[in-house]
């Protein structure tokens, strides 16, 4: 059975995504360290529902000044955070990631973490990622583990899904994430 929670995305703001306890209960490094080897200097990343930026700014030191980041979410507070970073590689924007206003085959990396679990229409969001990535480009992709088949989330079917659009390089199962890292084929 489908629980529909909210027929809409879960659009989160600072005050949850970027507060003290959280680098306590999910240290960044967990995930830096699944994506350091494929994110180096000038290459440009993509951060699909980045929130206030609680991995933004790693991004941005892993390309370097020759790199670019670019940011999306629906939550103004968060967007405006990002803007207090006053990187002139990064680009911060309201906006979606069912509806992203770049290029096709414009980014070397996507990042996306626990976005697709938050985005009622994840399909169109994934097929958007998959759109702006440049050819045999990587993604990072992780979504929370739901114990309830509740909407918007992942179920394991889904996630097996996601996982078929694209070259699966690394992959693996925390007690509340899924995550992989993925290349465009
Ligand atoms: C669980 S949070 C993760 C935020 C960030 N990636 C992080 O790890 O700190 C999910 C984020 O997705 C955003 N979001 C929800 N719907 C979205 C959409 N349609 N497009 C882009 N971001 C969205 C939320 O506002 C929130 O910032």
């Amino acid at each position: 059975m489908e629980l529909i929670f909210m027929v809409e995305d879960r659009v989160l703001g600072p005050t949850l995504l970027k507060n003290p306890v959280r680098k306590l209960v999910e240290p960044r490094n967990r995930v830096l360290k699944r994506i350091k080897k494929y994110i180096g200097d000038g290459m440009s990343v993509l951060d699909a529902g980045s929130g206030p930026g609680y991995y933004t700014e790693e991004l941005l030191k892993a390309v370097g000044m020759s790199g670019t980041v670019a940011a999306v979410d629906p939550n103004p507070k968060s967007i405006s955070e990002l803007k207090k970073l006053n990187y002139g590689n990064l680009t911060a924007v309201v906006g979606s990631a069912t509806d992203l206003k770049f290029e096709d085959n414009s980014f070397d990396f996507v990042f996306s973490n626990l976005l697709l679990c938050c985005v009622y229409n994840y399909k169109k969001a994934l097929e958007e990622m998959i759109r702006v990535l440049k050819p045999n480009a990587t993604s990072y992709i992780s979504v929370s583990r739901s114990f309830i088949n509740v909407k918007p989330g992942i179920n394991a079917d889904e996630w097996k899904e996601i996982l078929s659009k694209f070259k699966v390089l690394e992959t693996g199962e925390g007690i509340t994430d899924r995550w992989a890292v993925v290349q465009k084929i």
